[in-house]
């Protein structure tokens, strides 16, 4: 039997289906998505927004881990819109923004803990993550090594009854520096988030956020 055939009888032989739809932790999702999508077992993984590595808990993965808050105790204290890595590092970065956008001028409410919030926006950002995107990707593109998996947790939110499509302006934001968008996973949270402020509101609450992946690749398999 030839290479190229005893190649795809491996690999079938390991496949194991992914469905889109995912209703567990985080981490355990991640170790399956590590074991999906990479065409090689990863070497090196950055988690660009590491906080207090939820994700890899459990995990033997070969991960780093980055944040901009020192408080956390990551392996490198940075802003990841500029890494200190050089290009090509990685072979898969994973990043999972903040999400909820500043609750307007109550200032009481405790987002930054609860949602992760961390950092707040001004007014011309319409209080929003967005602006963030762009500056990210051209970064993630740069530390990925070819053919290497950007993995983002990303949330659509509500806020002065509008619906800011996060995921949607991610996936731009990304495909516009080369990234091709591959996949998306619809990950259910346990509940909605709740702006307290708001008893009645003619949106959905929103009771889901996606995993989506990116390939720095022509093609996606
Ligand atoms: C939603 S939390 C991540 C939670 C993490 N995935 C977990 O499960 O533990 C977002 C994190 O991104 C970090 N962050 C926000 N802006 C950043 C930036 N420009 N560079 C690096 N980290 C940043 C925040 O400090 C915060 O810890």
């Amino acid at each position: 039997m030839g290479s190229a055939s005893s190649t795809v009888v491996k690999a079938k032989a390991t496949y194991q289906p992914l469905g889109s739809v995912w209703d567990g932790e985080d981490a355990e999702l991640l170790e399956n998505v590590l074991s999906f999508y990479p065409r090689t077992t990863p070497k090196r993984i950055l988690d660009a927004t590491v906080n207090g590595g939820r994700f890899w808990s459990g995990s033997k993965r070969p991960v780093i881990g980055l944040d901009i808050e020192i408080q956390h105790r990551p392996d490198i204290v940075a802003d990841n819109v500029r890494m200190p890595f050089r290009g090509e590092a990685f072979d898969v970065v994973v990043y999972d923004p903040p999400h909820i956008p500043n609750q307007g001028k109550d200032n009481e409410k405790d987002f930054n803990t609860r949602f992760g919030l961390v950092l707040r926006s001004p007014k011309e950002n319409g209080y929003t993550f967005s602006h963030t995107y762009p500056p990210f990707a051209t970064e993630a593109y740069r530390v990925l090594k070819p053919e290497g998996i950007l993995l983002c947790k990303i949330a659509d939110y509500v806020h002065h009854h509008r619906y800011n499509w996060a995921h949607l302006d991610f996936i731009q934001a990304a495909t516009q520096v080369g990234f091709r968008a591959c996949d998306c996973i619809i990950k259910i949270r346990k509940g909605p988030i709740i702006d307290p402020r708001w008893k009645i509101a003619h949106h959905t609450r929103r009771q889901h956020c996606y995993w989506l992946v990116f390939r720095k690749s022509p093609k996606c398999e």
